[in-house]
Order: structure tokens, then sequence, then C-alpha cells
């Protein structure tokens, strides 16, 4: 059989780190309640007139140099974002062409927070039908252009950012002790829109909108649905919490990635959590995560990893891989 394995790996973030004192001088706000109820300490922020096409190109060439490839080599790129540079074309044909890529397909993934899990899971799924032996999966936000600054709920939790992977086919036996994606889980369920959602777009406002979000709602669901998904993937696999090396949640509220961690007996030492200096940045959040932890030596060739997301939608889902 043929699998997906992860070659490379790159994120970009934006040089303006703004901290939770900043709020402080502009809303009602403190550092110790944004601390205490997301653990978010700061943030980055696109600066005027850099795009999410900036940042996706910028961790795309990261993840590139690091799989030892060029455009050339790429058949797919697929990239998931929210806050796209227009309504159309899609980001990912702006990037297929900075890249220099006059070949293959590009296309954008919209699943808000899950947006990363949905894009490797398609990824994925082109890889082991043999439509694709090499593709780039970037996951790409500028969260900071739809934030209600006003908002005291919602304009603390964000940030903007990219990461991406490149992902190739390999032979494989299809046992779970060889490297690549083993299994992917996505879910989505319509009824929840109204706690999470843009107030805007072109088909109903023709305005860009504002990010709107009951975040108690939304909260309440998260851990449910994740260890839904991931409860899935163990069963799909036969492995369990006590063989996860590294568990790379999304990145939305550290209470959150904790209780998801507690409730599936994965060990704090495994968690990986970037939400501290990253914020929320939606669909990047997974793949900036995974950058640090593999540019500080946590993950190595061979790890087992365990992926998952929830957000908007609401939509959700998990991948666990052999890194
Ligand atoms: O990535 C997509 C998925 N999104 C999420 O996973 C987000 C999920 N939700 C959350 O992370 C949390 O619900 C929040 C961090 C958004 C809020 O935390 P909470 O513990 O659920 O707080 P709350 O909404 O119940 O608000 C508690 C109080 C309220 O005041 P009252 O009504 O008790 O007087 C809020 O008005 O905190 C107030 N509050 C704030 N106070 C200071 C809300 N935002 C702020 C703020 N600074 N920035």
């Amino acid at each position: 059989m043929i699998r997906s394995v992860i070659t490379g790996c790159g994120s970009y973030l934006p040089a303006k780190a703004m901290s939770n004192a900043e709020f402080e001088e502009r809303i009602d706000t403190s550092d110790e309640w944004i601390v205490q109820r997301t653990g978010i300490r700061q943030r980055h922020i696109a600066a005027e007139g850099e795009t999410t096409a900036d940042l996706a190109e910028n961790a795309a060439r990261a993840a590139m140099k690091s799989a030892g490839i060029s455009a050339a080599d790429l058949d797919l790129i697929v990239l998931a974002t929210s806050t796209p540079n227009n309504t159309f074309p899609a980001t990912a044909v702006e990037v297929q062409h900075r890249l220099g890529m006059d070949h293959g397909a590009a296309f954008d993934m919209q699943a808000v927070c899950s947006g990363f899990v949905f894009a490797l899971t398609t990824a994925d799924q082109f890889i082991r039908t043999g439509q694709a032996k090499r593709i780039l999966v970037i996951g790409a936000e500028t969260f900071s252009r739809i934030l209600d600054w006003e908002d005291r709920t919602t304009c603390v939790l964000f940030g903007d950012g990219a990461g991406a992977l490149v992902v190739e086919a390999a032979d494989s036996e299809g046992n779970v002790e060889e490297r690549g994606i083993l299994t992917t889980h996505l879910r989505s369920d319509g009824s929840h829109k109204e706690k999470l959602y843009v107030d805007g777009g072109p088909s109903s406002t023709r305005t860009v909108g504002y990010l709107r979000m009951e975040g108690k709602e939304v909260f309440r669901h998260a851990v449910g649905m994740i260890t839904d998904v991931i409860t899935a993937a163990y069963e799909a696999t036969g492995l369990s919490s006590d063989d996860i090396d590294w568990f790379v949640p999304h990145q939305a509220n550290k209470r959150i990635i904790d209780g998801s961690a507690k409730k599936l007996g994965i060990a704090p030492e495994k968690v990986v959590t970037t939400v501290d200096m990253h914020g929320n940045t939606s669909a990047a959040s997974i793949p900036l995560a995974l950058d640090v932890a593999v540019k500080d030596g946590r993950i190595q060739k061979g790890d087992l990893v365990l992926l998952e997301a929830m957000g908007g939608g609401f939509t959700w889902g998990s991948i666990l891989l052999r890194w």
C-alpha cells in the first residue's frame, strides 16, 4: 500500500509580537485574566500590507527547504485558511505562482480552526489513491484582519502565522510501526454555526465581517468532540494514549488542551503547547506547533504524533501519524 510520509516542516510568524499588556491600554482586560482563562501571553500580528499569502509563502519555502525539494517536485498545494487574500482566486493558487510552480494544482481548504487537519487528510487521500506523489500542505491565517478590536471576548484570543508540511508517497506494509499517516477522522455539524462564525461574507452581506464567538458554548463542546475523534483514531489502529510520543493539539486555549489530555490519559510532558506564544492562529496552529517541537528536538523521526483540532462549523478531526 501507499502511505503519506512527512518529509519537511516549516513555519513563519510576523515580526510583531503583541503582549497582553498592550491590550490593557486599549480595552477593559488584564494580563492576569487572559493568562488564567486561556494561557495566552502574546500573539504575532501581521504588519500593514502583510497578507496570508506572504505568511504562507514563507512557511512553504521553509518546509520545502527542510524536505530538500523545490517547487518542481510538487504535484499539489493544499492551503487551509479562513482569511484568504481575496474571496477568489484561492490563496493557494497565488502561493503556487509565487513559488514558481507552473504545473499541478493548488486549492484552498476552509474548515476554520480544523482547517489543517482537513487539509492534511485531503492530501493523504490524494497520495493513497496515487493521484499525487508530493504535496505541500499549508495552514496560514491573518485572523487579526477579522477581529473586532473592541470586543474583549474575542480580540485577545487570536493571532497570525503560518506553518507547512511536505507530504510524500512511500511504499508501506501498512503496519503502525512504519512512518506516515496511520489514520484520519473528520467530523462536522452545522447546527452549531451561530456559536462561532464571521458575521459577513460576499453572498450574505457583501462585506468581510468580524469573528463572533460564544466562547463558553464552544468550550463546553470542545473536549467531548476532541476525545470523540481521538478515540476513533485509537480504535482504527489499536493504539492508545500510552503509545503516543507527542500530542500536538490545535492551540485555542490551554484549559481545553490540558482538559483533553487529562481525559484521554496523555501525560502532560507529551503535550506540545504553543498557545502561550502564538495565541490561536486557527488553521496555522498545528503546523506552527509541529515546527516548534521539531526544531527544539522533541519530535524525532519515527515518533508517534497525535494531531487534533476543533473549531467553527463546528468542525473537528484527528490525525495519528508516525513522524
Ligand atoms: O479555535 C476555535 C475554538 N475556540 C475555542 O476553543 C475557544 C473556546 N472558548 C474559550 O476558550 C473560553 O470560553 C474563553 C477564553 C473565550 C472565555 O473563557 P471563560 O472562562 O469561558 O469566560 P466567560 O466567557 O465565561 O467569561 C467570564 C467573564 C465574563 O464576565 P462576567 O459576565 O462573569 O461578569 C466576561 O465578560 O470574563 C469576562 N471577560 C473578560 N474579562 C477580562 C471576557 N473576556 C474578557 C477579557 N478580559 N478579555
